[in-house]
C-alpha cells in the first residue's frame, strides 16, 4: 500500500483538529485593509513595476477576494459529491460512514467560512470584484462528471491547501492575520480530508477496466481544462476590477493579465497537481493516467488541457 491512511484514526484526528467559525472570525469582525491578504508566492502582486506600493496592495486584495470566491465554488461541488458517495455505504464500516459524513459537515463549514470571509470583505472594500459565476452552475458543471475525475480534482485541491499554508507562513510579514488564520484553519481540517478522499479515490478506482481508466482520465483533463478557462477569464475581470478602482487603464494591461492567469494557475492547479501525495494516488490509481497528467505538465506541453 502506497499510504497507510484509515477512517478510524483518520475520524480521531479530525475530531481533535475541529474549530468553530466564531474561532476564525465572528460575523462583525472587519478584515485588516491596510495590509496585504494573500500571500505572495500565490498573488504575485509584488513584482508588478506597473503598480506603485498601493496599487500592489489593492490588487493583492482582489487576489484574495478570487481565493475566497474560488473556494466557495470548490466548496460547493465538494460537498454533495461527498453526500452522493457516503449515501451506498450508509449500511457499511461505521468508522467509514462517521469520517466521511464528518468530512462532509466540515466542508459545509468552510462553505459557511468562506462566505463569512467574502461578507467581510465586501463590506470593507469599496471595488466591486467582478467573479465567474453563478457557483452553483461552475459545481453542477464539474458534478457532471465521472466520480472518479471528480474524486481526483478534489484531492487535488485538498493536498493543494498545504501549499497554500506554507506560502501564508513564508510570507508572513505583511498579510492580515485574520487571512493567515483562515489558511491555517483550513489546512488543519483539510489535511484529514486529504487522507480521506484518498481512500476514497482508492475506492473508486478499485476494479476499473483500462478503457475505464483512459475516459477518467479524459474527463479529469476536461475538468482542469475548464478550471484553467476559467482562471484565465477571472484573471482578466480582476484587472478590469483593478482599473475600475484606480480611475485609470494600466500600462500593459495584456501582460498583467497573463502575469496574473499563470499565478492563478500555479495556485489553483499546478501546486495540487504536482503534489508527491496526489502523484502518488494517480499512480496506485492508474499509472496511465498518472504518465498523462506528468506529459501535460511538461513545459513542451504548457496547457492542462488535452
Ligand atoms: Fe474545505
Ligand atoms: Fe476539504
Amino acid at each position: 500500500m502506497y499510504h497507510d491512511f484509515n477512517y478510524q484514526a483518520t475520524l480521531a484526528s479530525s475530531l481533535r483538529a475541529q474549530w468553530q467559525l466564531d474561532d476564525v472570525l465572528r460575523p462583525d469582525q472587519d478584515l485588516d485593509f491596510s495590509r496585504n491578504m494573500m500571500p505572495e508566492s500565490l498573488a504575485r502582486t509584488a513584482e508588478l513595476d506597473s503598480l506603485n506600493p498601493f496599487e500592489q496592495r489593492v490588487f493583492n486584495q482582489i487576489s484574495a477576494h478570487q481565493y475566497l470566491s474560488i473556494f466557495g465554488v470548490v466548496e460547493e461541488f465538494i460537498l454533495p459529491f461527498l453526500i452522493d458517495h457516503a449515501r451506498p455505504h450508509l449500511l457499511g464500516d461505521d468508522w467509514r460512514v462517521r469520517a466521511i459524513l464528518n468530512f462532509a459537515s466540515e466542508e459545509a463549514k468552510h462553505i459557511h467560512l468562506f462566505n463569512r470571509y467574502r461578507e467581510a470583505f465586501e463590506r470593507g472594500f469599496p471595488i466591486a470584484c467582478q467573479m465567474l459565476g453563478p457557483r452553483e452552475v461552475l459545481a453542477q458543471r464539474v458534478l457532471s462528471h465521472h466520480p472518479l475525475a471528480v474524486g481526483l480534482i478534489i484531492l487535488m485541491i485538498e493536498w493543494m491547501t498545504q501549499a497554500h499554508y506554507v506560502g501564508s507562513i513564508r510570507d508572513d510579514s505583511d498579510i492580515d492575520p485574520l487571512f493567515k488564520s483562515l489558511f491555517k484553519h483550513h489546512w488543519m481540517e483539510e489535511a484529514q480530508h486529504a487522507k480521506l478522499d484518498t481512500l476514497i479515490v482508492d475506492a473508486l478506482a478499485e476494479g476499473r477496466s483500462e478503457r475505464e481508466l483512459a475516459q477518467v482520465t479524459n474527463e479529469f483533463f476536461q475538468i482542469a481544462g475548464f478550471l484553467d478557462k476559467s482562471l484565465q477569464v477571472q484573471a482578466r475581470f480582476n484587472v478590469e476590477s483593478l482599473e475600475r478602482g484606480l480611475g485609470r487603464t494600466i500600462d500593459g494591461r495584456d501582460a498583467l493579465i497573463v502575469q496574473q492567469y499563470r499565478a492563478a494557475r500555479w495556485t489553483y492547479l499546478i501546486s495540487g497537481l504536482t503534489h508527491d501525495r496526489f502523484k502518488a494516488t494517480l499512480e496506485a490509481s492508474s499509472p496511465k493516467m498518472a504518465a498523462r497528467v506528468a506529459a501535460a505538465l511538461t513545459p513542451r506541453q504548457p496547457q492542462v488541457a488535452a
